[in-house]
């Protein structure tokens, strides 16, 4: 029996998913060299790594360590090096937490937006997961042997969380036949797709997403503090919160720039819906997804009233890549 690996290697955050583990982490990854003196790893919720790249570490707490290289969308980027070192190593992590053995065949799933689908990154994914892999986590060898890498678009994921049962089998049938509207609002983007009967129709992207939530409050906190020099991914373990913790004794109140800084982004998110979809009368379903669903679904409902929040809208694309390799594998 093979065993399915999904990672959903978003723009913030890289999502995680096996039979045994289920689990998001920021999309981040730090040098060894760079963890403070002060910290050791078990302060810091970050496992060491190692791999022919170099020394990595990578976890919960990775946005602490004081150089990070984000993954962040950019061109040829499943060709970059920093984005590849975060692939393996979060492949080594959920192979281990799967208690994946050497010998055992692995299918990877993973999922492209739906403007990459017809582009090289298809084959670049493949090229980076397929094949042997031999990652050292806190000291221990883990072999990863990929036999197979399947990469579907994103917004088909969603709607698989739906259409599939954790094994594989058909629980709403449905969605081969109705037509799905999803708005997926993410860290970098907010991504509009339409699937009729499973099927791709159009895809739109609106360059707006959390990232610029929390941009506007770095920005806040940097003209507050100009020694706390922020960046927006610095911001989001505070964002509940309402305040950023400089230091034990110094910290910046940001509630105030909060709730302007959602209610400018939720407009740019509405516009942008409004302007690619100008009507909602054709989808027989709007799902609203991603991990700002939750923060935006008020202002998200003005517009489409009915609109229906995924049960777990930050994990729901990785969630139908493992029912759609738990289908795949099942018939073979
Ligand atoms: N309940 C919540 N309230 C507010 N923000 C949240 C909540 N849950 C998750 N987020 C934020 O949502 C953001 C987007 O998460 P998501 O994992 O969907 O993005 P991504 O897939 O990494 O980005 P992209 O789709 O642009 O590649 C994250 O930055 C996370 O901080
Ligand atoms: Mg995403």
């Amino acid at each position: 029996m093979k065993k399915v690996l999904v990672l959903d290697h978003g723009n913030g955050k890289m999502k995680l998913r096996s039979s045994l583990h289920k689990s998001t982490t920021p999309s981040l990854v730090a040098f060894k060299k760079d963890v403070g003196k002060s910290f050791t790893g078990d302060q810091l919720q970050v496992s060491e790594y190692e791999t022919e790249m170099g020394q990595f570490v990578w976890g919960d707490d990775v946005s602490a360590v004081q150089a990070v290289y984000p993954t962040y969308g950019f061109q040829n980027r499943y060709k970059d090096t920093m984005y590849r070192t975060l692939t393996k190593i979060a492949l080594a992590t959920l192979a281990q937490k799967s208690y994946v053995q050497p010998h055992d065949e692995v299918v990877v799933v993973t999922g492209v937006p739906s403007n990459e689908v017809d582009t090289s990154a298809v084959t670049d994914l493949q090229a980076a997961f397929t094949g042997r892999h031999e990652v050292i986590v806190d000291g221990k060898p883990v072999h990863v042997n990929v036999v197979q890498t399947i990469v579907i678009p994103q917004p088909v994921g969603t709607v698989m969380s739906r259409y599939l049962d954790e094994d594989g089998f058909v629980a709403q049938d449905r969605y081969e036949d109705i037509r799905v509207g999803i708005i997926d609002i993410g860290t970098g983007t907010t991504d509009l797709d339409s699937i009729n009967g499973l099927r791709r129709e159009e895809h739109k992207s609106i360059a707006a997403g959390m990232k610029d939530v929390y941009q506007i409050i770095a920005d806040y906190v940097n003209s507050e503090n100009p020694n706390a020099k922020v960046e927006y991914y610095h911001i989001e373990p505070y964002f509940a919160e309402g305040i950023y913790k400089i230091s034990e004794r110094h910290s910046v109140n940001f509630e105030a720039v909060k709730m302007a800084a959602v209610f400018e982004v939720a407009e740019k998110i509405k516009t942008g819906i409004k302007n690619a979809w100008k009507t909602f009368d054709r989808f027989d379903e709007i799902l609203l997804t991603g991990g700002g669903a939750k923060l935006f679904e008020n202002a998200i409902r003005l517009l489409v009233e009915d609109v229906v929040v995924t049960a777990d809208p930050q994990q729901d694309n990785a969630e139908g890549m493992y029912r759609y390799g738990a289908f795949v594998t099942m018939e073979e």
